[in-house]
Order: C-alpha cells, then sequence, then structure tokens
C-alpha cells in the first residue's frame, strides 16, 4: 500500500465528511439508542460511514472496512490485508447536544500494523494526523515529543462515575488517584481526550470500556509522540475487541496502572 499516496485522499474525504456534518446541523436529526439509553446513534453517523466506505471502495475496493455502524455489510474478525478502522462520529452524544466536540476517526493498518490515523475535530477544524514513523501534526503543525512530569503535576482524562462504587474497578483507588493529580477532565469523545493527550493538554486517559473505533487512529498519533497507549492491566492493544484504555505520557503510565488501578 501507498501510504504517502493515500494521504491527501484520505484528507479529503475527511474534509467533506465534515463538510456534510456542519450542514446537518440545519436538518431534523433521527437519533436512535443502541445498548443503552445513552448509546445513541443518528442517521448521519451512519450517511457519513456509508459515504467514507464509498469514497475507500472507489480508491480500492480490496480495502476493508470496519466501521461502528457495520454499514460496510461483513464483520472484521481479523485484521489481514488493508483495514480502515473508521469511527464517523466519535463523541455522537456530544454532537447532538452540544454540536461540536466530536470527531472523524480514520486508522489505516495493513496486516494489523498502524500505517496512518487521522482525527478530525469538524467544528474546530483541527485534523490531526500521522503516517507512522514520521511524527504526529494538527493541521500542518509538527506535535512535540512528551516531556515527563510528575503525577501530581498531571491532568488526566476519566470519567466521574468512577470514582463511585461500581462493578468495574476499585472505586477507593480512583479516588486516591484523583486527590494525587492536579485535575481530571471529561471530555465526552475518546478520539479528542487521547489528541489533548497527544498536544500535551492532558497527560493520560483512561477507559473502562472502548472499541477499536475509538482507538485504532489515536494509538498510531499518540505513538509519535511517545505516548504508551494499553489496557489498564498494561496488555498489547486489541484492535478486534472492546477492552479497557489508556494512553499516557511515558512518565506516569506503569504508576497510575500499577498503584492505582485495580479491576474487579
Ligand atoms: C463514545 C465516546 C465516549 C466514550 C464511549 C464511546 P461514540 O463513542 O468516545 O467518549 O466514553 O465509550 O463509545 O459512541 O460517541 O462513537
Ligand atoms: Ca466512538
Ligand atoms: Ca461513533
Amino acid at each position: 500500500m501507498d501510504i504517502h499516496g493515500l494521504h491527501n485522499y484520505t484528507v479529503a474525504i475527511l474534509k467533506e465528511a465534515g463538510e456534510r456534518i456542519r450542514r446537518s446541523f440545519h436538518e431534523v436529526m433521527q437519533i436512535e439508542t443502541k445498548s443503552d439509553a445513552n448509546d445513541l446513534v443518528t442517521n448521519i453517523d451512519k450517511e457519513i460511514e456509508q459515504f467514507i466506505i464509498n469514497k475507500i471502495r472507489t480508491y480500492d475496493d480490496t480495502y476493508r472496512v470496519f466501521g461502528e455502524e457495520g454499514m460496510a455489510g461483513n464483520p472484521v474478525t481479523s485484521l489481514e490485508g488493508v483495514v480502515w478502522i473508521v469511527d464517523p462520529i466519535d463523541g455522537t452524544m456530544n454532537f447532538v447536544r452540544q454540536h461540536r466536540n466530536f470527531a472523524i476517526s480514520i486508522g489505516i493498518y495493513e496486516d494489523g500494523v498502524g500505517q496512518a490515523g487521522y482525527i478530525y475535530d469538524v467544528v474546530a477544524d483541527e485534523l490531526y494526523y500521522a503516517i507512522a514513523g514520521e511524527g504526529a501534526y494538527m493541521n500542518g503543525q509538527r506535535l512535540a515529543h512528551l516531556e515527563a512530569l510528575p503525577l501530581n503535576k498531571s491532568i488526566v482524562g476519566i470519567n466521574a462515575v468512577w470514582g463511585t462504587p461500581n462493578k468495574k474497578i476499585e472505586h477507593e483507588g480512583v479516588i486516591r488517584l484523583i486527590r494525587k493529580l492536579r485535575g481530571t477532565r471529561s471530555l465526552g469523545a475518546a478520539t479528542l481526550e487521547m489528541m489533548a493527550v497527544a498536544t500535551g493538554r492532558m497527560d493520560a486517559y483512561i477507559s473502562l470500556r472502548l472499541s477499536p473505533w475509538d482507538i485504532a487512529a489515536g494509538v498510531i498519533i499518540a505513538n509519535e509522540v511517545g505516548a504508551i497507549a494499553s489496557t489498564l492491566e498494561n496488555k498489547k492493544i486489541n484492535l478486534l475487541e472492546q477492552d479497557t484504555f489508556i494512553v499516557s505520557n511515558p512518565s506516569i503510565h506503569s504508576e497510575i496502572i500499577n498503584d492505582y488501578i485495580t479491576l474487579k
């Protein structure tokens, strides 16, 4: 695969998809729920995924697409060959409620190896991207390598619910972590939380359940600035399954996992 040849084409897809999403703000949206009442999908999520799939197939119909809304048909069960992992709108609740703070995410993989990642914050018009091994960029500006910092000076993205009694994680450890940190944030879009870490606006982002399309692009970009991504059990990311997730400045990654996180 010629990833450099594909780069401009992918950027053009994202820009056109972004324009379609901005236009949709003036239309009436159809909103449905999926796994639970807070898991939303709109007709725009589906239309944008279909638009991206059509563009990919026009370029090369051997490329497979693994998209959140399943519009490509056959479920993806292996990462053999070229696979595009797509979240047409990450942060659908923000999209519906705020008309901002959501992003389009595209990760391009070949035989399971990340080749290029793209996260487009549509309303801010900020495009984060990386071709593996060539550094990470935002709108053409190179992102700096992350600098080490101690936990008590760190800002970490975490959902407040994990500091309350729950079935997934020992909340006392989470409370100890929150007390240790300089601050916490919750942006409501995994892709943008990952880009906050990649740009040093946050120092880690923790989630108890993310899907391949939430992280496929972000891990490629974050890797280029030296961030570490793993599960909360410090296992390698598996892009075929949902799992826990942390992306972090390398100076605090093991300390967070070892001293503060206990999964149930
Ligand atoms: C969701 C967002 C959210 C995260 C959820 C994801 P969606 O993606 O990234 O921030 O907490 O786990 O499912 O459904 O808006 O594409
Ligand atoms: Ca998502
Ligand atoms: Ca989505």
